[in-house]
């Protein structure tokens, strides 16, 4: 008799210390081990921005003399919003009682007490710091004793004259949506999965890229000092083969090369920031000498831009959208059956494991960085083009 029908299922549990990001998780607290990058550098205005990250609410403004602040909403006097504070040259005024607190939380008038407030050094508003770097505003929301050098990217230094820095937090490389309305694990651990692409990116929805990037590659998978990588092999049958280095490093960082395959490292790093355990942006930087690279890149389905697909086309056409999101809000990743080619995926999953078990000992995580000497990161994500070594590495799809 056969009997695994689907009478009885267990649904099964996601992997909820990888998935979830709020405070006193324990992926969560990895990721508060690093500088995120929260919000375009043009975000952070005189007029306050509501912001969420990492299942934390908080509020974003730049005082009028040009500093960027990152607040706690809630009012350390009675709880009132400061986003509807007012913004001076130093600072945020709240709007119920006038208390002013500057960038780092600080309380500096408290305009209804005695002499400004004789006390209010011993009331601080919650805050968390930030830079701006790369067109981008990181935060840093762990806690203050561990708090790293903000790092650099070979990719993104010394840029020649017709170049220029591009950040975006619309999404590139993600499909769909600006804001992605499923876990951000989904997402991440997809950029070890290079399988998906000859089919969910060819055969599915009609060649979104190139057509090298139909063929099925041959991969080998290792752990670097900072992540995992992947090097895709392709036979281009002209005496040449494609080798393709995509990595991820921790803790939501994602390199991916263009899969229109320029040449060379990579021009463009992604991070994939979890604004709640449902919700993520990808905040992508480029560096290239037209100033638009980052729009051409999104992916098209017949030529039609995501939002504007019919349902029947949606099914007909899906892309990383339809199968991230379709995964579930949380995967339950209890129920999934990791195969050869899942390599990356697993790889993936263990070292995150082993970064929450690591985090618990006291030490730091990899790529967390306390000296200026190493605080430029070398990138090696790219597209290479190179002779074919021995038999061709793949068999056509
Ligand atoms: S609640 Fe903000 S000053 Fe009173
Ligand atoms: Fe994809």
């Amino acid at each position: 008799m056969d009997t695994d029908t689907a009478y009885g299922l267990r649904l099964g549990a996601p992997l909820n210390e990888l998935a979830q990001v709020g405070q006193g998780t324990p992926y969560g607290e990895v990721l508060r081990r690093y500088w995120q990058p929260i919000a375009l550098i043009g975000d952070a205005t005189t007029r306050p921005m509501k912001v969420k990250v990492l299942g934390e609410d908080l509020i974003l403004f730049r005082t009028r003399k040009g500093k960027p602040g990152l607040l706690h909403p809630r009012c350390t006097h009675r709880g009132a919003s400061l986003y509807y504070g007012g913004v001076e040259d130093d600072g945020i005024r709240c709007s119920y009682h006038g208390w002013v607190f500057d960038t780092e939380g600080h309380t500096t008038e408290q305009p209804c007490e005695p002499e400004m407030g004789l006390h209010r050094d011993r009331m601080r508003q919650p805050w968390y710091p930030v830079r701006e770097q790369y067109g981008l505003i990181w935060a840093y929301m762990g806690p203050a004793e561990k708090k790293p050098l903000l790092p650099r990217y070979d990719t993104f230094e010394n840029l020649a004259d017709d170049e220029v820095l591009i950040a975006d937090d619309n999404g590139v490389g993600g499909g769909g949506p600006a804001l992605l309305d499923f876990n951000w694990l989904q997402h991440w651990e997809n950029v070890m999965d290079p399988f998906h692409v000859p089919i969910l990116h060819a055969r599915f929805s009609g060649n979104q890229f190139t057509p090298e990037m139909a063929i099925i590659p041959e991969v080998t998978f290792d752990y670097t000092p900072r992540g995992v990588r992947s090097v895709q092999f392709r036979g281009l049958g002209d005496g040449r083969q494609l080798r393709r280095v995509t990595e991820v490093m921790f803790p939501n960082m994602r390199v991916v090369a263009s899969p229109k395959l320029t040449s060379g490292q990579t021009n463009m790093i992604g991070w994939v920031v979890p604004l709640d355990d449902t919700s993520f942006k990808i905040f992508t930087i480029a560096r290239d000498s037209d100033p638009e690279f980052l729009k051409k890149l999104r992916s098209t389905h017949e030529g039609k831009a995501w939002k504007d697909l019919t349902e029947e086309e949606h099914q007909r056409l899906p892309g990383d959208y339809e199968a991230q999101k379709s995964q579930g809000d949380i995967s339950l990743h209890s129920e999934d059956h990791l195969t050869t080619t899942d390599q990356g995926v697993a790889m993936l999953r263990r070292m995150m494991a082993k970064q929450i078990k690591a985090l618990e000992k006291g030490e730091n995580p990899p790529g967390v960085v306390f000296d200026e000497s190493e605080m430029v990161v070398a990138i090696e994500g790219g597209n290479y083009f190179e002779d074919a070594v021995a038999e061709p590495a793949t068999v056509g799809a």
